[in-house]
């Protein structure tokens, strides 16, 4: 745990509530965030507020079993320190940095407090640069920036941990600078498995990964993100390297933040967290900044509760970021994977003067067609396909190619899928959208694009030279099942044009695939 200790501050426990510790000290009272040890070090506290002159009221970072009215508690001089420095990489740490790989702890660090102040506005320095993926809709719809914070919003299990693991896969290789992975309040089980393939993929030698996770009291949750970003800091100071933070799930820290809040007696605010989330959260925040020396790179999960996007830690959320990548249920649920939102997501580097002109106006017209057909939905689920107009069931066929086209299979998701992962270039998947809005794929089946790489595989998929022309009718599975006569006067609305309705659990991905995938 923390390194030194002064024996000379000493108080004595005066209530334990939980995870609410209060401590009276009768010689000096400790700062705020001084980190006090109990029981030999075994329980930690952190003071979060001095109550008089004599009592400080802090949240354990360890569980509290075993603590009693009485008991010693020594201040241990300072506040949480975090290990910095090169002995830190390939390794994982617990909020404390005590390595929990099984493996000696590391020598060669420094340690810092992870209380630190973000980079003073002279020293933020802002590059424009776009940061590939690999992911044919990310980067065509929803561009990262390189030394920006992208978040990747979503209900639960609607794919946010597979495509950040897949981002982790793509960019790791071939990123010179160090990456870290912190977990927050997410399962242990994940972080294990990250870490097995971490190690096979041959990245471990330029990561740190940090866990927080679900079992850990809210204190330690809570701070864990801190840790994670001292070490990024360190890299990105110190050592002048580029960092790319990877955290899983920011929604977790502000839920830790409102545990403590609701444990210190503070009043919750509107839906129950905490008045102080919006400060809380850019203290975070904003200590992942790009300065001369290097940039810190942050992709963040979200979670959003009920899959509201209006909920204030979504909301919050939302204004920190360069990127907003929205997950959604609906497509998950089609198969469509990644389950990005199309008209949802949104990237502030998608403008002419950063992806050039050609990549704008090609998104800006994939996003249009996808609109279009957005708004035939309901149409078609009223009157069937048949009675759109020639040309708007050209929009109708472009815009079911574009969605299918980009889908692609993952490499974190082969054991399942049993698909090859693919990684695509801006410029195929750029290609690719762009001969689709050509109609030069007009006469291939919708399937001939589903989960594929590149545009050109489609032909591979395609059955033969004539692949099925009459493909498209049939490509409103909903609306064929459901047909109402045309004549009828006002068909009652309200009838998606989904195959099937919402679904109650994760959907599997051969099932969903099944279901949406005829031609
Ligand atoms: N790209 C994908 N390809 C195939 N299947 C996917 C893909 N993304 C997600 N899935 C399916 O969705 C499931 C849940 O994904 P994941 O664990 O990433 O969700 P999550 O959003 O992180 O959920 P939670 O909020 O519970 O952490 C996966 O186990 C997988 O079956
Ligand atoms: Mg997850």
């Amino acid at each position: 745990m923390g390194d030194k200790t002064s024996p000379s501050n000493v108080g004595t426990v005066v209530s334990v509530r939980g995870s609410v510790v209060d401590i009276r000290f009768d010689a000096h009272l400790p700062p705020i965030y001084s980190l006090l040890h109990a029981k030999e070090g075994e329980i930690a506290i952190e003071v979060l507020a001095q109550l008089d002159a004599h009592r400080v009221r802090g949240i354990a970072l360890t569980p509290t079993q075993g603590l009693a009215r009485g008991i010693v508690v020594k201040d241990t001089g300072g506040p949480l320190m975090a290990p910095v420095g090169k002995g830190i990489l390939s390794r994982m740490f617990d909020v404390f940095g005590n390595a929990i790989d099984r493996q000696e702890a590391p020598t060669d660090v420094q340690w810092r407090t992870v209380h630190r102040a973000p980079p003073a506005l002279a020293r933020r320095s802002t590059k424009s640069e776009i940061f590939e993926t690999g992911i044919k809709v990310i980067d065509v719809l929803v561009p990262l920036e390189r030394g920006g914070k992208a978040g990747l919003f979503g209900g639960a299990g609607v794919g946010k941990t597979v495509l950040l693991t897949e981002m982790i896969h793509n960019m790791i290789g071939h990123q010179k600078g160090v990456s870290i992975f912190c977990g927050i309040g997410e399962r242990c089980r994940e972080g294990e498995e990250l870490y097995r393939d971490m190690k096979e993929a041959g990245v471990l030698p330029n990561m740190v990964m940090v866990f927080g996770q679900m079992n850990e009291p809210p204190g330690s949750r809570f701070r864990v993100g801190h840790a994670a970003l001292t070490m990024a800091e360190y890299f990105r100071d110190d050592e002048h390297r580029d960092v790319l933070l990877l955290i899983d799930n920011i929604f977790r820290f502000i839920q830790a933040g409102m545990e403590v809040s609701g444990l210190m007696g503070q009043m919750p605010s509107r839906l129950g967290y905490q008045p102080t989330m919006g400060t809380e959260l850019s203290r975070l925040e904003e200590r992942i900044a790009n300065t001369d020396a290097g940039a810190i790179t942050s992709i963040q999960a979200v979670y959003v509760p009920a899959d509201d996007l209006t909920d204030p830690a979504a909301v919050h959320t939302f204004s920190h970021l360069s990127a907003s990548i929205v997950l959604s249920r609906k497509r998950a649920s089609e198969g469509l994977y990644p389950a990005i939102d199309l008209l949802q997501s949104s990237s502030k580097m998608a403008t002419p003067g950063i992806v050039g002109e050609r990549h704008y106006l090609l998104a800006q017209e994939i996003r249009r067609t996808l609109a279009q057909y957005e708004d035939l939905k309901d149409v078609i689920a009223m009157l069937g396909l048949e009675q759109l107009s020639p040309d708007d069931r050209k929009v109708v066929a472009r815009a079911r190619r574009l969605e299918r086209f980009l889908t692609q299979p993952f490499f974190a998701t082969e054991q399942f899928s049993g698909i090859k992962g693919k990684l695509v270039s801006l410029k195929d998947a750029l290609d690719g959208c762009e001969r689709i809005l050509r109609d030069e794929f007009k006469d291939y089946p919708e399937r001939a694009l589903y989960m594929i790489g590149a545009i050109d595989e489609a032909k591979k998929n395609a059955p033969s030279d004539k692949p099925a022309a009459k493909a498209e009718p049939g490509a409103k599975p909903a609306a064929k099942a459901d047909p109402k006569p045309a004549a009828d006067s006002k068909p009652k609305t309200g009838s998606e044009p989904q195959p099937k309705p919402e679904p109650k659990s994760k959907p599997e991905v051969e099932h969903a695939a099944a279901d949406t995938h005829e031609p």
